[in-house]
C-alpha cells in the first residue's frame, strides 16, 4: 500500500497547521523541512501531531557519527516517524543513526542530491562519474546493507530501486506531478500512478496540493490515481 506525503514548505506554524486543517485526513504524513523546522523548532511537530498526523522530518543529516545518532534520537523521542540522512556520510555514520533509532523511527537515505549536475557531482568528488544513477544505485545499495529502512528517490528511479533494495525497503518518491499540472521547477518527473507502478512505498507531493485552489480535492485525486495504480499492480 503506498502512502501520501504532504511536503509542508511553508515558513510559519500558522501556514502550516492552515494547510493541514484545510487537507483534514487526505494525507497519510507530513513533511517538516528544514525551513519550517528551522523557524518553528520541534513545536511545529508536536503541533501536527496533536492533530494526529505522522511526521517525516526531512533533515538531511550529515555530520560526525556521534551528533547523528544524538539527532536521530532526538527526532525519535519526538516520535518522528520517517527521517532522512545523507547516505553520503559514511558507514559509521549510518550504523550510528541506524542504532539510535527508536522502533517507531524508519530513516530514509538520501543518495545524490538531484540539484547536483554530473559536471557539479565531478567537481565535489574530484573524479569521473559515468552515470549518476549507478552511483545512486551504489550509495542506496551501501546505505541498505547498513540497516537504513529506505531512500529517497526520483519517480524515474524508483523502479531499479526496488529491484535493487527488495520488496521491503521504503522507495519515496518526490517529483510527483498529476497529470496536466505544472512541472514548477522540477525537471525528472513522474505522474502518482507511474510512481505507484515503479514500485515507491511513498508518494511526496508539494505544490501541486498545496497551491491547488481546493488543496483537499487535488489530494484526493492523487489518491485515486494511486489507489487505480495499486489495484493495476496487484
Ligand atoms: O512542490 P513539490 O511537489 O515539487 O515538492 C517536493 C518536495 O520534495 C519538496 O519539499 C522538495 O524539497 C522535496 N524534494 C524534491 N526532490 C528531491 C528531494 C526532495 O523535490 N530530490
Amino acid at each position: 500500500m503506498s502512502e501520501l506525503i504532504v511536503a509542508l514548505d511553508v515558513p510559519s506554524r500558522e501556514r502550516a497547521l492552515e494547510l493541514v486543517d484545510r487537507l483534514g485526513g487526505e494525507a497519510d504524513f507530513y513533511k517538516v523541512g528544514l525551513e519550517l523546522f528551522t523557524r518553528e523548532g520541534p513545536s511545529v511537530v508536536t503541533a501536527l501531531q496533536d492533530r494526529g498526523k505522522r511526521i517525516f522530518l526531512d533533515l538531511k543529516l550529515m555530520d560526525i557519527p556521534n551528533t547523528v545518532a544524538a539527532t536521530v534520537a532526538a527526532a525519535s523521542d519526538l516520535g518522528v516517524e520517517l527521517l532522512t540522512v545523507h547516505a553520503q556520510g559514511g558507514a559509521r555514520m549510518i550504523e550510528a543513526a541506524v542504532a539510535q533509532a527508536g522502533t517507531g523511527t524508519r530513516l530514509l537515505a538520501v543518495t545524490v542530491l538531484t540539484s547536483l549536475s554530473p559536471d557539479e557531482i565531478e567537481t565535489v568528488w574530484d573524479r569521473p562519474v559515468g552515470s549518476v544513477r549507478s552511483e545512486v544505485l551504489r550509495l542506496a545499495r551501501l546505505a541498505r546493507s547498513l540497516g537504513i529502512h529506505g531512500v529517497v528517490a526520483s519517480p524515474l528511479e524508483a523502479g531499479e530501486l526496488r529491484t535493487a533494495l527488495g520488496p521491503e525497503a521504503l522507495v519515496v518518491t518526490p517529483g510527483i506531478r498529476p497529470s496536466g499540472t505544472e512541472h514548477h521547477d522540477q525537471n525528472r518527473v513522474a505522474t502518482p500512478e507511474a510512481a505507484v507502478e515503479a514500485g515507491a512505498s511513498h508518494l511526496v507531493v508539494g505544490r501541486a496540493i498545496t497551491r491547488a485552489p481546493d488543496p483537499a480535492e487535488a489530494a484526493r485525486r492523487v489518491r485515486a490515481a494511486m489507489r487505480a495504480a495499486l489495484e493495476g499492480r496487484g
